[in-house]
């Protein structure tokens, strides 16, 4: 019996109309460029203007992948986020409202750090193979913000993507088998009374490269794909050197018969989104996939890609997808190439002013329902 393919059908992605070009910051901060540019492999990171959220930018990456057909077809909307607007009502029910899905379909908000879409993707998967003639939308979307003057600072940004989740999909078949790796560890989080993440970020890396090892293990354990059966490598990209660094982890341990060069060339496409926008916490695996898919100058088809996402506190997993035949005529590379060059680049001082964007609790004297709270106490 032939097994069901399900997976991407669709990938959009979007990123805030500002930038900082982090040669603005290095000279502000004294800094050497070479350590941002070839030290963290950063040169922009998106910065959200004030009227900008997690809720705009994914409903702008959602709105290119729902046409009318899908409209009515898409049964889900599951929301990754670590920026979430509110405790209790899920980001989504607002791109949901946006995009004028229908009425009968549920709508769920998911966090673990960056790794949320990936859960969300699986569980995607899992309906769709249920009932294949639903559509599943997974966004995944965030501003990643630490605080001013810290070695964070430089590997800040924001983005969504979203991705059409279909059977017999046009871009990638996900595999079912996966490997996991979680631990409670303290290496980046963000308390529910901060705006910006407390990261400690030395150790943040070992994390991630410990727990790449260990998901991997387990992808071996659970019939994963052999090292040479991989021909592309995604990794979660908090900032493009750390996608090298695991690459080089994962070449160490996994001892591919290639060459190293080789290998490194398997790596270098899926960076070139990352290091003009930035991190964007749970979109940027993704982000890394359209990357590829986009600026590989080779055909993919039949090819079978590497995933590794990471999410901080930590939760890991590493799995793999084939690229379907054709894949390229359902990406949007255009659209994506025009939003970012039409990107304005900021001044340090605009930067600031983005930066401290406005607190809502400023405003609490015209909510007439805060204001009455505020009296009952
Ligand atoms: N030219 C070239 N390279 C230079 C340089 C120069 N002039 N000056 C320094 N460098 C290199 C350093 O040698 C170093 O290279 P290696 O990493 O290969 O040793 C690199 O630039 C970074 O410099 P530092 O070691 O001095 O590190 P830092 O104090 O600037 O901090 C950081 C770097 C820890 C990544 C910091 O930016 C940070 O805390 N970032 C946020 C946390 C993070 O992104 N962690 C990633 C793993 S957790 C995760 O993935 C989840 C998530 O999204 C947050």
């Amino acid at each position: 019996m032939k097994t069901l393919s399900v997976g991407i059908d669709q990938i959009s992605f979007y990123t805030a109309n500002f930038y900082l070009d982090l040669g603005v910051l290095a000279q502000r901060n004294g800094i050497d460029i070479g350590k941002y540019h070839r030290g963290i492999g950063q040169e922009k990171m998106g910065i959200p203007a004030h009227d900008e959220d997690v809720v705009t930018l994914a409903a702008n990456a959602a709105a290119r992948i729902v046409d009318d057909a899908e409209r009515a077809r898409i049964s889900t909307v599951l929301f990754a986020t670590e920026t979430g607007i509110d405790q209790s009502k899920a980001a989504g029910i607002y791109v949901h409202k946006l995009l004028n899905l229908k009425a009968d379909c549920r709508i769920v908000e998911l966090k673990q750090a960056c790794y949320s879409c990936t859960a969300a993707l699986q569980m995607a998967c899992a309906l769709v193979a249920r009932d294949p003639a639903q559509s599943v939308l997974v966004i995944a979307s965030d501003v990643a913000r630490y605080d001013l003057g810290t070695p964070a600072e430089p590997t800040q940004g924001c983005g969504a993507v979203a991705l059409l989740i279909k059977a017999n999909p046009r871009i990638l078949n996900v595999h079912p088998q996966v490997g996991n790796y979680s631990e409670d560890v303290m290496d980046f989080w963000r308390p529910n009374y901060r705006k910006t993440a407390l990261v400690d970020g030395k150790f943040s890396t070992k994390m991630y490269l410990k727990a790449l090892t260990n998901a991997w293990d387990n992808y071996q354990a659970n019939g994963g794909m052999g090292i040479e059966n991989l021909s592309r490598f995604c990794y979660h990209l908090p900032f493009t050197q750390m996608g090298q660094k695991a690459h080089n982890s994962l070449y160490r341990h996994s001892k591919p018969a290639v060459d190293k060069a080789t290998f490194d060339s398997q790596l270098q496409d899926s960076l070139i989104y990352s290091r003009v926008i930035g991190n964007s916490y749970s979109a940027a695996l993704f982000i890394g996939l359209a990357s590829l898919l986009e600026n590989d100058s080779a055909d993919l088809s039949d090819e079978s890609i590497a995933f590794f996402s990471y999410g901080s506190g930590c939760v890991a997993e590493f799995f793999a997808g084939t690229i379907v035949k054709g894949y390229q005529n359902a990406l949007f590379t255009a659209e994506h190439q025009v939003m970012l060059n039409a990107r304005q680049a900021l001044s340090y001082d605009d930067y600031l002013n983005l930066w401290n964007y406005p607190d809502p609790l400023f405003y609490r004297a015209s909510i007439p329902s805060f204001t009455a709270a505020m009296r009952w106490r």
